[in-house]
């Protein structure tokens, strides 16, 4: 098969962790005999820098080219008081809502050899495995009328959280599929006693359930769901949830999983012009720009992206598997970065690459 790849590394951290990502790419392209062509373009703050443009229109267009795309990271310090059209974090939503990539699955699990990473209490977090379906190209994120206007005392910022049945339902479907192919459970998160919004969302999510008789459906504040993720995270199989409040629960979900660096993603349900499927795959944590150059930052999340893709772009179940497999035995050999707090000396983002690359 010919996988044709964009690569976005994005900013800070990005890089780093794509080039371990793409490593392990090649090293399964060479195994199972596919061959990889890879194309590389701006997005985020690099792509402000370069040219003024969080995501500029050659990016789109290779994207939208390509059949799955791989970003690292965005996001620059330089940019924290730039206002929302111009920051580097522009560029990925509007890479996503161009590919149409509405289901963000992210999934969270608990490796058995992570648990002393994990701050929380070791039989709470024992035997999560989770997957938060957050959707990807509405809600808040992207609702108009927004903006910030007036002055003085009556200055006034506006944001606006709109979904469309149509938007629900394709996310929802997508939710309960997952469900019928593992713990056949949907927890379907919102704020319905006080947002609208939240009511239409619930109300679709209990009528597409009727297609699905054998997920068990339940409904749950977000609130409320933010504890129940730490206090008892086994009870969730698949969580289902509005853009927003899905981002939020992710970052709680990561202490979970020992570190966010862990954390892979990968947005699904975009087609091309063609009508063929695309994909855009980037692991949960940011740009980091703290450690960015130091050779530090966890590339599992991106190189679990990569597997996600192999998985869901291309359909290469063997190889996703197998690299998830040579990843956790990575993790067992306590090859990992400092994030993860190993015994030992902690190795470097280049060391993780290569030992999953060999493991494979
Ligand atoms: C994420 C990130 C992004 C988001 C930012 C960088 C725009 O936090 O993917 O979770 O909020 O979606
Ligand atoms: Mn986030």
């Amino acid at each position: 098969m010919n996988l044709n790849i964009l690569v976005l590394p994005g900013d800070g951290i990005g890089p780093e962790v794509t080039r371990e990502a793409v490593r392990v790419l090649n090293r399964v392209a060479d195994k199972w005999g596919h061959s990889v062509s890879l194309t590389e373009a701006l997005l985020g703050g690099i792509a402000i820098h370069k040219t003024g443009n969080p995501m500029p229109e050659v990016t789109a267009r290779l994207a939208l080219a390509a059949d799955a795309t791989l970003m690292g990271a965005v996001g620059l310090p330089e940019f924290d008081d730039a206002p929302p059209e111009k920051r580097p974090e522009r560029g990925l939503l509007g890479i996503r809502k161009i590919l149409g990539v509405f289901a963000n699955l992210r999934p969270v699990r608990a490796y058995a050899s992570l648990i002393e990473s994990s701050p929380l209490k070791n039989h709470l977090v024992e035997g999560t495995d989770m997957i938060i379906v957050r959707e990807l190209t509405g809600g808040i994120y992207y609702g108009t009328p927004r903006g910030i206007s007036g002055v003085g005392a009556e200055e006034r910022a506006v944001n606006t959280m709109t979904y469309t049945r149509a938007e629900i339902e394709r996310v929802s479907r997508m939710a309960f599929h997952l469900a019928q192919a593992r713990r056949k459970k949907v927890t379907s998160v919102d704020k319905s006693n006080v947002l609208e919004n939240s009511q239409l969302w619930r109300r679709v999510v209990i009528e597409v359930s009727a297609e699905f008789p054998d997920v068990a459906l339940e409904h749950i504040l977000v609130d409320n769901c933010a504890m129940q993720l730490v206090l008892n995270p086994r009870r969730f199989d698949v969580v289902l949830t509005e853009n927003m409040f899905g981002d939020i629960l992710s970052d709680e979900g990561a202490v979970l999983a020992g570190s966010i660096g862990m954390l892979p993603s990968a947005s699904i349900g975009g087609r091309r012009p063609s009508g063929a499927w695309t994909g855009l795959y980037e692991p949960v944590h940011g740009s980091a720009p703290d450690i960015a150059g130091q050779n530090k930052a966890n590339p599992l999340g991106a190189i679990g992206s990569v597997a996600a893709m192999l998985d869901y772009s291309f359909g290469l179940k063997e190889e996703a598997a197998a690299v998830n497999r040579a990843m956790e035995t990575v993790l067992n050999s306590g090859r990992v970065t400092a994030d993860l707090r190993p015994a030992g000396r902690p190795s470097t983002t280049e060391e993780v690459g290569e030992a999953v690359a060999a493991a494979l």
